[in-house]
This record gives C-alpha cells, structure tokens and sequence, in this order.
C-alpha cells in the first residue's frame, strides 16, 4: 500500500509512518509534497490529540481567471453574474461528518469563493494519538480527492500529478522579497520602516516609540497584498502565520469566538518573529457593525473579541505584528481599523504603465535568474511597449501572461515540436488573450 492512484494522480505514501511519528509533535505540519497546490494535508498534534487538516483548493467552474476578464464581451455576463451571486451566497458550510474505512470520523467544511473563484474546502479530524496510520492517511486523501471532484465536476482533475508523504514539508522555500514587488515603492519602503522598528526594540524603547503593530492593506485583487505579507515575514527575519476566514468562522454558537481567540492565544506564545496574516480580513469581520441575523451577530462578537486582543497583543507579545488585507475596506468596521489597532494602512492599487514596466522588469529577471543556462526569452523584448499595451492588468495578471507564454512553449515541445524562446509577440500575444480583447 505504499501508492495508490486517484483522479488521475499518483500518491506515494512510503514516508507515512515517518509523518505519523512526525505528528506526536505539537503544531500543525504540511505533509504533503507535490506539484500545485490544489491539495494539501497538515498533521500534528493539538490538545493532546492528533489532528488531520485536509484542505482541497479548486476554482469554480465557470471562472478561469481573474474576474475583470468576464467582465468584457457580452458572452460573459452571464457567468459573472452567476459567478457573483455564488460569491455572496454565504458563510462556510460544515457537512455531517463522514465515517472512513479505518474508522476516522471527518468533518467537511466548504469554503466560500474568492473573487478570483478560489474555493477552499477542508476536512477536519481528530483521533486519540496513536490511532492514525497509514492506511488512515490514505482513506483521508481519498475523501480529499473525492471533495475535488465533487467541486470541480472532473473525474480526472488532478491527472498527471504526482504527490508524496514526506516526514515534515518545510514550508516551500520562500525567499520573496520587498524588492521582487514591483510599483510599489511607497508601499515598500513603508513595510521596510516597519521592518526596521520591528528589528530594533532597544531603539525603540530607549525613545519610548512603539512600532505599528497592525498593518491594514487593501487593494483590488492580485495587486501584491498577500506577496508583501509575505516579504514582510522574510524581511523580519520570521514565519508566516496565515489565517483564513474559513479557519474562523463556524456557524455553532460561539465557535467562531472561540477560534479566534484560541489564534491570539496561540500568538501569544510564537517565540520567533511572526507576521499573523489575517487574509480575506472583510469576511471575518464584514457588516461587524451592523448586527441583523444571527449570524451576523456571531460575525460582530468575532470583531469585539479582534479589537480586544489587538489591544493587548503587543504587549503580551512584541515578536508578533498582524496584517490584515482586502478587497473590500468598506466591509471593514471603522473601529477596528482604528489607529492603535492598525497603525498602517496601505492602498495597494492597480498598475499604472510605469508601474507595470517596473512589475514585468522583476518577474522577467527572476525567470532569468530562476533558469540561468536555458534561454527562455528572446532579445526582443520591450518592457515598455508590453506595459503599454497591458492597462489595466494586475501584477497576478502580467505573472499570468509570463506562466501561459512559458506553458505554451513548453506544450509545444512536450508534443514533440521545436520551440524558440518566447519572444515580444508571443508575450504580446498573451497580454491580449488576458484582457479579453482577443478571445
Ligand atoms: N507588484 C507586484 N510585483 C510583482 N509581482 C506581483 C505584484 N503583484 C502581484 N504580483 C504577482 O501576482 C501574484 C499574486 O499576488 P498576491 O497574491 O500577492 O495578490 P493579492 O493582492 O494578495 O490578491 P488578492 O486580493 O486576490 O488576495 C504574486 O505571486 C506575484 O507573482
Ligand atoms: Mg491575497
């Protein structure tokens, strides 16, 4: 039983037992390597008990990419606007638990779409330490993948991949940088202020100054936000500690009070630098201020119960600095985002030309420096006309053009054909494929 297939994957389980004896260590762990990061399983033990995280990420059918592509050409209204009613449609869901062949009771939670049609769902469970194995961890990726399908409609969506059991993945090797953003320059070297005060305490205290402790950032989709978070952790020196809405909010009276304070209690103790990622922010605290049905009431005491411990977090825990970003500042309650609480509040818009020069400059580098002996792109390139000719596409965007124009090189091959370094055309090619002016 070392590998099995499903949907169109491969599964190597041979390292299971040495995820398992992994797991006896308090935390959770992702163990799961493999390519894209549709599936990802976390083990580790909480209160004494092993925990198993499955998390299963697909797109909503009808979305392929960001959603102001749908937005041009009339044969794409109507999936927006069925994609958008989707979007709205309501809080997580929490299915009946389900029973797996080796006894281990899980519990489905079904995620809410993002505005790129980014649905995670997760399945939880807990069993007495001891009771996992391998074959355990089998029948769980098995629900995974069959979560997947039932989300995606396709039998077969991970075809092709190929994932391992590996005792601990560190966490992907992730040296983002302040600099490798782009466009962005008032917002970095804000981010590298807060990085310095961050790094030197005793300077700090000497001037009796406090460093901001609560960064607010808010932008359209795929504009950095979650990238800077990113950097950010890397420039203090620490770890990323991400936490999404649907790792809050649960409909059971009093849950989601208790989650999110059960994640500033887990703050409170980090030892190392942590930037505690508050993703998605609106949809935890959204319409905080204006209480209607239950649920929104428990959304509201969510809030109270953020506000009070922002008070009080740098106190208890100066190696800790919370960030928070959205789509929608609007949803946020003013009172939250009170100075104190969020010190910095950073827009972080769409690209204009210069900045989408500056933006496709970097990532064009970071593709040289990521292949140094292969020629992936050709002499022709001009920066300047491919900003020109991409308004109104985000930095996520211009990456995309980049991953199609190298995917389509590498299908060419891949079937047998000669293919050239990309070149301006086929880049130029891309950006209007992007923006919907050539579909
Ligand atoms: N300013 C930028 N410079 C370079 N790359 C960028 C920039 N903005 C976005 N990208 C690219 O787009 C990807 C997605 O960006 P990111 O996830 O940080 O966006 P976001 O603002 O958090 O979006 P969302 O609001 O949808 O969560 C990044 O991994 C990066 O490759
Ligand atoms: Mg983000």
């Amino acid at each position: 039983m070392d590998s099995f297939e499903a949907a169109g994957a491969r599964f190597d389980l041979s390292a299971a037992e040495g995820a398992l004896a992994q797991a006896q260590q308090p935390g959770l762990r992702p163990v799961l390597a493999g390519p894209g990061k549709e599936l990802a399983l976390l083990l580790g033990t909480v209160d004494g008990q092993i925990r198993i995280e499955g998390r299963v990420t697909t797109r909503e059918p009808g979305f392929d990419g960001p959603l102001h592509q749908f937005m041009i050409g009339t044969d794409y209204v109507a999936p927006v606007f069925e994609a958008l009613g989707r979007l709205f449609e309501g809080e997580s869901r929490t299915g009946e638990p389900t029973t797996t062949a080796t006894g281990i009771e899980v519990r489905t939670v079904t995620g809410r779409p993002l505005l790129d049609g980014r649905v995670t769902d997760r399945l939880l469970a807990t069993v007495a330490s001891g009771s996992l194995t391998a074959q355990g961890l089998r029948d769980v990726l098995d629900l995974l993948v069959a979560l997947g399908i039932r989300r995606t409609g396709n039998e077969r969506f991970l075809q092709g991949k190929a994932f391992r059991i590996a005792d601990s993945v560190a966490p992907a090797k992730d040296d983002v940088r302040l600099d490798d953003l782009g466009g962005l320059d008032a917002v970095v070297s804000q981010l590298r202020d807060v990085a310095d005060s961050f790094r030197h305490p005793e300077v700090m205290a000497r001037w009796g100054a406090r460093r901001p402790q609560g960064i607010l950032m808010w932008g359209p989709p795929g504009t950095g936000k979650t990238t800077l978070a990113r950097a950010l952790a890397n420039e203090i020196g620490g770890t990323l500690r991400e936490i999404r809405s649907n790792e809050i909010l649960d409909r059971w009276m009093g849950a989601s009070e208790r989650n999110i304070a059960k994640v500033f209690a887990e703050a409170r103790g980090y030892r190392e630098p942590t930037v505690l990622l508050f993703d998605e922010f609106d949809s935890i605290v959204s319409y905080a201020g204006r209480p209607q049905g239950s649920a929104d009431q428990a959304i509201n005491s969510v809030a109270g119960i953020f506000k009070q411990e922002m008070n009080t977090l740098i106190e208890a825990n100066p190696q800790v600095i919370v960030v928070a970003t959205t789509n929608f500042p609007d949803r946020v309650d003013e009172s939250l985002i009170r100075s104190g609480r969020f010190d910095i509040k950073l827009a972080v818009p769409l690209p204009g030309r210069a900045a989408r020069a500056d933006i496709l400059t970097k990532q064009l580098d970071a593709l040289r420096r990521h292949h140094p002996t292969f020629q992936l792109l050709a002499e022709d390139i001009s920066v300047a006309e491919l900003a020109e000719r991409a308004a109104g596409l985000s930095g996520a965007d211009l990456a995309e053009v980049l991953r199609r124009a190298q995917l389509e090189k590498a299908m060419t091959e891949a079937r047998g054909g000669q293919a050239g370094p990309i070149t301006q055309a086929d880049l130029l090619h891309a950006i209007s494929r992007l923006s919907g002016a050539q579909t």
